[in-house]
């Protein structure tokens, strides 16, 4: 990795299981989520998240913010690994990473004012007090995410915006505990079509008026694209619970190695979001994705792989670096790393 420094967070060896059963009586699984990632995020970071539904993305996302605990392996703040951090700094964690949700209809109390919401965080970790400061703070942060005047949206319940107005109020409750990373889980999924880009827009302004990092986690390639095309940074594409492919955005988007990316940026005719769903038959042995209950063996890509060698279905291929900072897990760049 081309940064030096500890990172703000570090994910090492991370396997996140969720015990299940099929139907009521039948028999019990485990659904391997995340199932063996390291990442690391610097400050300032920008890093896409790509894969398919289902691939681990959103687990991935949670148990970086602390919401889930991980079955094996760890996350680590500023280098301590968070289930050793003390009350402070664990404190110190939880408000420094914040996640924007896909359904801003859901994340947003539907009894409380677009004021309350936002004050909520302000007051909990005692940024603002009560009166004056608490509106200017407020007011500020309404302006910041484009919902102006602020005056007229604080008085509003999140029945009365729109589902791209409702985001920008999650996005205005994130920043407004000065967090170090926004995990952004789908952010423009659920926003009708025509406001998606603006939603993009915002989150890049963001960073360059606040400095906040980004996990940004898309199922869409095009939007990949777009957010990695004008806020730089790097790619993470995943794949049934791990990381199959990650380096700088450019390189990955311009010359995929894994036969995966090159799939899902094939079914991309254009860098535009809002136009992706016009879909071209990605090149596959098979389009079904396997179940994470029971994954294919060796490469866990290799039933939908044209490249498939003997190999594929035996032995799981590291993640090498494969060009200076460009990693992929694939048999093909065997002896490359
Ligand atoms: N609490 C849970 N209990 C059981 N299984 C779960 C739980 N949460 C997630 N899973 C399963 O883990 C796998 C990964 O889910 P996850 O939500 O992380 O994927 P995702 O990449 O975010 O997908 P999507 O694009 O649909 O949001 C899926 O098979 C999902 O069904
Ligand atoms: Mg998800």
């Amino acid at each position: 990795m081309s940064k030096s420094g500890t990172p703000l967070i570090e994910v090492r060896g991370l396997k996140v299981y969720f015990p299940v059963r099929k139907g009521l009586f039948g028999k019990k699984g485990i659904v391997k989520a995340v199932d063996g990632v390291d990442l690391k995020i610097f400050e300032g970071d920008i890093i896409t998240l790509v894969g398919e539904s289902g691939c681990g993305k959103t687990t991935l996302g949670k148990t970086i913010a602390g919401l889930l605990k991980p079955t094996e392996g760890s996350i680590l703040f500023k280098g301590k690994d968070v289930s050793k951090l003390s009350k402070k700094e664990y404190s110190e964690y939880r408000r420094s990473i914040q996640i924007v949700h896909q359904d801003p209809y859901a994340s947003l109390n539907p009894t409380k004012t677009v004021f309350q919401i936002l004050s909520y965080p302000l007051i909990k970790w005692g940024l603002a007090r009560r009166g004056s400061e608490l509106e200017e703070r407020v007011r500020e942060l309404l302006t910041l995410v484009g919902l102006t005047p602020p005056e007229e949206f604080m008085r509003k319940y999140p029945h009365q915006l729109s589902g791209g107005q409702r985001q920008r109020v999650a996005i205005a409750r994130a920043i407004s505990v000065h967090p170090r990373l926004i995990v952004a889980d789908e952010p423009i999924t659920m926003i009708d079509v025509s406001l998606r880009l603006g939603i993009l827009d915002l989150m890049l302004d963001l960073r360059k008026k606040i400095g906040t990092s980004y996990l940004f986690i898309t199922h869409d390639f095009g939007a990949a694209r777009y957010f990695s095309a004008k806020g730089g940074g790097r790619v993470a594409v995943m794949y049934l619970g791990k990381i199959i492919e990650m380096g700088p955005a450019e390189e990955v988007i311009q010359n995929p190695l894994h036969p995966y990316t090159k799939a899902l940026i094939e079914a991309v005719p254009v860098p535009d979001p809002t136009i992706s769903k016009k879909k071209r038959m990605p090149k596959l042995r098979s389009l079904d994705i396997p179940s994470p209950l029971n994954p294919p063996s060796g490469c866990k890509f290799h039933t939908r792989c044209i490249h498939y060698m003997e190999i594929c279905s035996k032995k799981e291929p590291p993640l090498i670096e494969a060009k200076p900072g460009h990693y992929v897990a694939c048999w093909l760049y065997e002896g490359r790393g």
